[in-house]
This record gives structure tokens, sequence and C-alpha cells, in this order.
């Protein structure tokens, strides 16, 4: 392809939408789903002790020894299945990068999160749909699309932003037949822990073919930081840890991952309060007559018509949530993150007032 046709080609890929406050700083914040508890006090401390001249001219070791080590133990894998990220959408372009081939189709369960499209876009790959009915992931529907021409597979577990999770069992049973088809799949498991027991993580060494994404943004509050990682048999991580991008770890947040384990018991206070408060948020909503499913993360969906107006309106009172109008396969609803009890009860204040006067 020639350059000018290239620039044309990429220059039709849509911008992806995304929650987060951007200029509406004094706004309660329901459209990213970041732990309102985070980022805990020690890991505070730890950078604030760590902002020195070094740390900030010096270029950070590459090598990672230490935060592959302490991200390994976390999820309970070897250190060499660890591929470091800055954030897990950067692994996730890593994976896009490595294994999307141009031409090539690409399954993608829609609704999920719209960076995988765009990155299967720039690629010069064709995102493949498969819809989820009733907020529910098909595997059958998932095997019945692919073709020769598949390349890869992109799978969020829990799903964005339906907070639907696939069991274990079923999702073993995908790799195992991708596994045969010579097809890896990467599974982003960016919301995890709130339904850790349906985490692939333990089976990466044994499928070369399956590819785990996890996010600590989320979970411990630091996206602002930047860090995530891949996960993937030692003989696959060899590979991709060397197609990392040199010194894509800054000084800060490998000072967060190896850390990490010293948050364990605030990681687990938090799926505990989530847990609980995402259950009080549903059952409120579901008094105020809404249609919201079960979720297995930190969010929930409610399917509402109008849902551009509902979030403008509720931006009037002072409250941020996500449009999902913008998500592929979903006409209207949104996406509301599970808060503390206080903003909770603000949010189902605002929502009472607007629905019902
Ligand atoms: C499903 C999903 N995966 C990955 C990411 C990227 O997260 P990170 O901050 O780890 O890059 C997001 C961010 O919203 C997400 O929703």
């Amino acid at each position: 392809m020639t350059y000018k046709k290239k620039l044309e080609e990429l220059s039709k890929i849509p911008q992806v939408v995304h929650g987060g406050k951007k200029n509406s700083e004094d706004k309660l914040d329901f459209s990213s789903n970041i732990n309102p508890h985070g980022p805990p006090k020690i890991l505070i401390d730890l950078l604030n002790a760590n902002i020195t001249k070094n740390k900030i001219s010096e270029y950070p070791d590459n090598s990672l020894i230490n935060l592959k080590k302490s991200l390994a133990e976390y999820v309970g894998v070897n250190q060499n299945q660890i591929i470091p990220s800055n954030g897990s959408l950067e692994f996730i372009k890593l994976f896009a990068d490595t294994f999307v081939e141009p031409k090539s189709e690409v399954i993608i369960p829609s609704p999920s999160f719209g960076e995988y499209e765009k990155l299967v876009l720039i690629k010069g790959g064709t995102p493949t749909s498969v819809s989820l009915k009733k907020g529910q992931i098909n595997i059958d529907e998932i095997l019945r699309k692919i073709s020769d021409r598949t390349s890869c597979i992109f799978l969020t577990n829990p799903n964005n932003p339906y907070g639907t999770v696939v069991k274990k069992k079923g999702l073993i049973d995908l790799v195992e037949i991708l596994n045969k088809k010579d097809i890896p799949i990467l599974i982003d498991e960016a919301f995890i822990e709130f339904s850790e027991e349906n985490s692939l993580v333990s089976l990466t060494n044994s499928f070369d073919n399956l590819i785990v994404s996890r996010s600590l943004t989320k979970i411990i509050g630091v996206a602002g930081i930047r860090l995530g990682f891949g996960v993937s048999s030692e003989r696959v991580s060899k590979v991709l840890d060397n197609m990392r991008l040199t010194w894509n770890i800054n000084a800060f947040a490998k000072i967060i991952g190896e850390n990490i384990i010293k948050c364990t018991d605030f990681v687990n206070e938090t799926i505990l309060s989530i847990s609980k408060e995402r259950e009080f948020l549903f059952e409120r909503l579901k008094a105020l007559e809404l249609k919201v499913y079960p979720s297995n993360a930190n969010f929930l969906f409610i399917e509402i018509d109008d849902s551009p107006n509902i979030k403008s309106q509720l931006y009037e009172k002072g409250i941020l949530v996500r449009d999902c109008s913008s998500f592929r396969g979903i006409d209207s609803g949104i996406r509301i993150a599970v808060r503390t009890r206080k903003e909770n009860e603000i949010l189902i204040g605002a929502l009472a007032e607007l629905l019902h006067g």
C-alpha cells in the first residue's frame, strides 16, 4: 500500500469513547470503574519517599526482574510468565501487534471494550462481532464464527459493560478447541478480582494459545500511573517480553508493582466492600423499576431509553455516568461504577428524582 493510501485508510478509524472525568473535576465519577478507596496509603507513602532526582532522571531498569517476581507472586504463576506493561492496554496492543494478521478476521464479542476493534483496524484486520445475548457471551456462537481467515480472538471476562462472566469450564473448552486450531485468544481480565475463581492465569502454562491480560489500575486505583501485565506460557512470554517496548515501565509504576503483595489486604477488603455495595445498588436500582443486569464486576449496566439525555441530566446534578450508546451492540443504556455507600446513595437519590420526580 502506498503511503498516501495508508494514511487515508488509517484516518477512517474512529476514536474510541471512554468514561472518566476529563474536565469535570468537581463531578462525582461513576463513569470509570476505579476503586473509590484507592490507592492504598502504603503506596502513596512509598511513592512520596521515592520522588528523588535519580528516579526521575535515570532510565528505569528494563530487566524488571523484581517486578516480574512480585506480579507473579500476586497472581500465582512463575515469574517467567509475566510481561509487564504500561497499563493492561499496552499489553493488549502488544497482543494485537503480534497476532492480528493484515486482512485476517478477528473475533470480538460485542459489546466490549472499544479499544480491541481499533487495534484490529490499525493492523488492517477485520473485526468480526459475536453479539452477547442478554449480556451473556455464547461460546458456540464464537466457534461458529471461526473461519480459515481467523487470526485471533479477544474476550473480556468479566464483560465490560455488562459485568457478566463466562465460567472457567466453558472458557477452558474454548481454549482447548482454539489450541487445536492454532488460534491465540486474549482473555482480558481487567475486572477479574471480583470473580477470581474464573481466572485462567493458572492455565497459561498449559496452553501456548492462551494469553491473559491483567490490570492493576482499577483495583488499586493507579490509573494515572499505568500498570498492567500479560500472563502466558513461559515459551510465549519469552517471545512477547522481548517485543515489549524497552523502558515501558516507568520508575514509579515499578515501585507500585514491586510492592503489590503489601496491598493484598486492601484488595481483599475492596472486593468485600464493592460486592456489598454492588448488591445495595442493584436492589435500589430495581426498586426504581430500572432494568439492571446482575454483574460480577465493580460496575452495573442499566438498560434505559435515551441514555445520552439521562447522562446529561445526571451531569447537571454533579454526577458522571458512562453513556453506553457508543458501544457496538447497545442502543441505549448507562454503566455506573460501584462506589462508597454515601456516594451510591447520592446517585440513587439523583436517579429517583430524575425518573419519578
Ligand atoms: C475491559 C478493559 N480492559 C482494559 C482496560 C485498560 O485498562 P488499563 O488501565 O489497565 O490499561 C480497560 C479500561 O477501561 C477496560 O475496560
